[in-house]
Formats: structure tokens, C-alpha cells, sequence
């Protein structure tokens, strides 16, 4: 019998699907994205989730799956995914072109190997002597690591049913090519037929699968964000290619928590582990200069330092420019907006610049406090000392409210010297030997701690 085809028109922005071109994406928004897509409805059949559980099983002998992971040989990679890779699992590893996606897993890749599972790699971008490039750069000799130049789905499961390799690794998604559609790989139907088709491999022979994901200038991975639903785990590569330091982020997590992160640098040898990211942000501050003020954020379970940088100049254009890099923007309007009528500090007529020494992004609350400060500090031209570090919620009031893992915060703040730390201190704080905290319960507060109020300073 042969199987029944049919045309849809596709959305490549968020895979929605319409029987006619549409101009604008009904679901998404999105203008002119819609293609023809040639569909078998043959290809809809058996849904993974009923090959792959074709058994009920007693919760009690469910298998628990931390004692199987398999340890990667990168302990940032690790911590990510939550302590290694679990079999049966399929990791989306999304970041732009050139961020070291495939450095990284060909490092991974050569971990695994090296303890003795092997690992098939399958490079649908690159040619074997490309990759064979990069191993060489990277020392990597290779035993137990194969090499498949395919895109070609068929042959790579194919390949995996003859070969029974621990790990699969596809380099990238959007290369990977479904010969029984009639669509061009990249496409919103090839990518989630053949990320279907690499779900169902591994939930049928336990085999953990990265599969690598471009992600375009808007962030999300390059036409389907369906994918991120389909797969178990998805981590993002941030940081740009110009700062030697990039972070992994689990933004979704089957088998851990999702707010970790990895912090690697990128140098000739490739990704090396930061176990000290701290330190490493921190590392170049000499004299206290203005503007600038350290923030404890938090990347998952543990703290971070990361500088706070802001500018203020006159501003030539109608609008005042109001720039951020790290920082949400809607925090930093916010934050102007009650240092304005809290604090009696004027931007209005200034261009305002912020952001995150090192290329790291802060999405927490946390970051209103120190934002504040950077900011009154370059307004009024006058430095924080070396020793401050801030963090705290502000709220429109301009009342400063608590944030999770003061502790913590403040404990690492002092590990690294940073001696005075401006927060709200919610009832019940340990207390942390060396570190002298000051409990400020509001940015006025604050702002007069550090002698940048208005009224403060005999400096006006
Ligand atoms: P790559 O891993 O190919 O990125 P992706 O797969 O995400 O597109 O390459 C990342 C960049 O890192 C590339 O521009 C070259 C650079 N690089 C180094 O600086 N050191 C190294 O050891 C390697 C292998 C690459
Ligand atoms: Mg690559």
C-alpha cells in the first residue's frame, strides 16, 4: 500500500501547520514563514511514548536512574545535566554557529570513550577530516570514538542497531535528513521527524543521544521551538564568541535541575572547566572606578561574582538611549523609574548604558540593588569601594525585598574578599564569620550608606 502524501503549509518559526500559505502566523506572529511541506500520513504512526513504554511497570522496580549515569569526563558538563548522562536520554545541546558546540562534545565524546563506552559521532556538517582537524587541535587520539558523515537518518539508525555504541552524538539537527519526507532538512517537519525518530532509538535501546541544535539571532533553536518540548533535556551555550568565557545552561531538565550551569573558557586546547568563575569574573578589578559594583548573583546552586557596570553620558537624540547587555531591559527602566521618584536621581535627560562584565546574563530579581547603585554611582561620579557587594530585590515602593540564598551570597562574597555586602537580611540569616553585612531595607538606604544619596554627601 503505498502511503498517502499531502501537502501542508508550515510555519518554520513554531510549527504550526495550515492547509493554505498564510501571510502571518496565527499562532506565533510571525510574518512570512510559512512553506510547503510535503507530508506522508504513514510517518504519523505509532507515537514514541507507546513503542517505547509498551509495559506497565511497579513504580517500586523503577529503576532509579542516578546510579546509571554515565560520567562524561567533563565534570562542568556533568553538573549540568545533573551528574552525567542517562541512558535513554536525549539531550538538546542549542547555541549560535561558532560557540563551541561541537568542541565540547567532541571533548565529551572523547570522556566517554575514554572509559570505556563508545561513543558514535555523527558529523552531517562537517567532513571526517574537518572533525579529524579538530581532535588533533584538541589532543584527542580516539580510541573507542567513531566518526559518520551522514544526515541521512535511515543510515544512522542503521548504524546504531549494528554498531551498539554507549553515546550518539548528531552534530547538528537541522543537517539530519528524513529521505522518507519531502521536505529540506532544517525544515520544521525534518527536524521533528528526525528528532522523533532519535527519541524513539533511545527510549527503545537506552542509548543517551545529544543532538546539536543551531539557535538563530532571536535565541530560540533555528525554526522549531517543538523540539524543546520533544526532547528531555535542552541546554543552551551563552556567552559570545569574543569572550573566551561561555556558559551551558539547562533550561529544561528530565533528570535534574534546571537552573545549573557550566562555566567553561574557550583557549587552544579547547573548553577547559572554570571551577572558580568567581575569581575568574572578578579577576581584573584594580582601583574602585565609578559605575561599577559586584553582584553575588545565583547560577543554580551556587553563587557567582559578577561585576555591574553602568554609564551615563548627555544624550543628542530625542529619545534617551537606554542600553543593556546581561541585564533585562525592563529591570533597568524599572529601577530608573523609582531611583527617579524614590531617590530624587534624574536620567532623563542622559543616555544610559549597563552591563555584565565577561558577557554573563543576570535574569534574577537580585539584580535591581546593585543596578541601583552602579547607577547612582556613575550619576554622581563617585566610586564604590573595591570591598561592596550588593544584591536585593527593589520593589516600585524603592523597599528592598529579600531574595533567596542570602547565606550563600553573602559567604561567597567574602570568600573573595568583598568584606561589606549591602542586602535585606530576611529574619533567621546565619550569620558569616568575616564577612560584615549591612541590612538596608530600602534603595535610599543604601544609597545613603555609600554616600550617593542626594541629601548625603557634603559632596553636592
Ligand atoms: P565549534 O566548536 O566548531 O563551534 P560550533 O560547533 O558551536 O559551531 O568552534 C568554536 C570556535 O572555537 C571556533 O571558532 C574555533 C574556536 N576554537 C578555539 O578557540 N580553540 C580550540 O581548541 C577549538 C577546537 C576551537
Ligand atoms: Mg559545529
Amino acid at each position: 500500500m503505498s502511503p498517502k502524501v499531502r501537502t501542508v503549509w508550515r510555519c518554520q518559526q513554531c510549527g504550526a501547520s495550515a492547509p493554505k500559505w498564510l501571510g502571518r502566523c496565527p499562532e506565533c506572529g510571525e510574518f512570512g514563514t510559512y512553506v510547503e511541506e510535503m507530508e506522508r500520513s504513514e510517518r504519523n504512526g505509532p507515537s514514541v511514548s507507546r513503542l517505547s513504554a509498551s509495559r506497565p511497570v511497579p513504580l517500586s522496580e523503577a529503576t532509579a536512574e542516578d546510579a546509571l549515569r554515565i560520567p562524561t569526563g567533563t565534570p562542568e558538563f556533568d553538573r549540568v545535566l545533573g551528574g552525567g548522562l542517562v541512558p535513554g536520554s536525549l539531550v538538546l545541546l542549542g547555541g549560535e554557529p561558532g560557540i563551541g558546540k561541537s568542541t565540547l562534545l567532541l571533548q565529551v565524546s572523547d570522556g566517554v570513550a575514554r572509559n570505556g563506552t563508545s561513543v558514535l559521532y555523527v558529523c552531517g556538517e562537517e567532513s571526517t577530516s574537518q572533525v579529524g582537524m579538530r581532535a588533533r587541535r584538541l589532543g584527542i587520539k580516539g580510541d573507542g570514538l567513531e566518526l559518520m558523515p551522514e544526515v541521512d537518518v535511515e543510515a544512522v539508525e542503521h548504524a546504531v542497531r549494528e554498531r551498539r555504541p554507549g553515546l550518539l552524538v548528531i552534530d547538528s539537527i537541522q543537517t539530519a535528513y528524513d529521505p522518507a519526507l519531502d521536505a529540506a532538512p532544517g525544515s520544521v517537519s525534518q527536524v521533528r521527524a528526525c528528532a522523533a525518530r532519535f527519541m524513539r532509538i533511545a527510549k527503545e535501546t537506552g542509548l543517551p543521544t545529544v543532538v546539536v541544535g543551531h539557535v538563530t539571532k532571536d535565541g530560540t533553536i533555528a525554526g522549531p521551538r517543538v523540539l524543546e518540548h520533544m526532547v528531555d533535556s535542552v541546554l543552551y551555550f551563552e556567552g559570545d564568541r569574543d569572550h573566551a568565557f561561555r556558559i551551558v545552561r539547562a533550561v529544561k531538565n528530565r533528570f535534574g535541575s534546571v537552573s545549573e550551569i557550566g562555566v567553561f573558557e574557550m583557549g587552544e586546547g579547547g573548553l577547559a572547566g572554570v571551577s572558580d568563575p568567581s575569581g575568574v569574573f572578578l579577576g581584573q578589578r584594580q582601583e574602585a572606578l565609578t559605575g561599577s559594583v559586584v553582584m553575588p548573583a545565583m547560577e543554580g546552586s551556587r553563587p557567582l561574582l559578577v561585576e555591574l557596570q553602568a554609564l551615563v553620558t548627555p544624550s543628542f537624540t530625542p529619545v534617551p538611549r537606554r542600553v543593556t547587555t546581561g541585564v533585562e531591559s525592563a529591570r533597568l527602566l524599572q529601577v530608573l523609574a523609582v531611583l527617579e521618584r524614590r531617590a530624587g536621581l534624574s536620567f532623563g535627560s542622559l543616555d544610559v548604558y549597563v552591563s555584565i562584565a565577561g558577557g554573563v546574563r543576570v535574569a534574577e530579581p537580585a539584580v535591581d540593588l546593585p543596578l541601583a547603585l552602579a547607577l547612582a554611582s556613575t550619576l554622581r561620579d563617585k566610586a564604590i569601594g573595591l570591598e561592596v557587594a550588593a544584591f536585593g530585590e527593589v520593589g516600585l515602593t524603592g523597599r528592598i525585598r529579600p531574595v533567596s540564598h542570602t547565606a550563600s551570597r553573602i559567604r561567597e562574597a567574602s570568600r573573595q574578599g568583598l568584606t561589606r555586602v549591602l542586602s535585606s537580611l530576611p529574619p533567621g540569616t546565619p550569620v558569616v564569620e568575616g564577612a560584615s553585612h549591612t541590612a538596608v531595607a530600602s534603595v535610599e538606604e543604601a544609597l545613603e550608606r555609600l554616600g550617593l544619596a542626594v541629601a548625603s554627601g557634603k559632596d553636592r
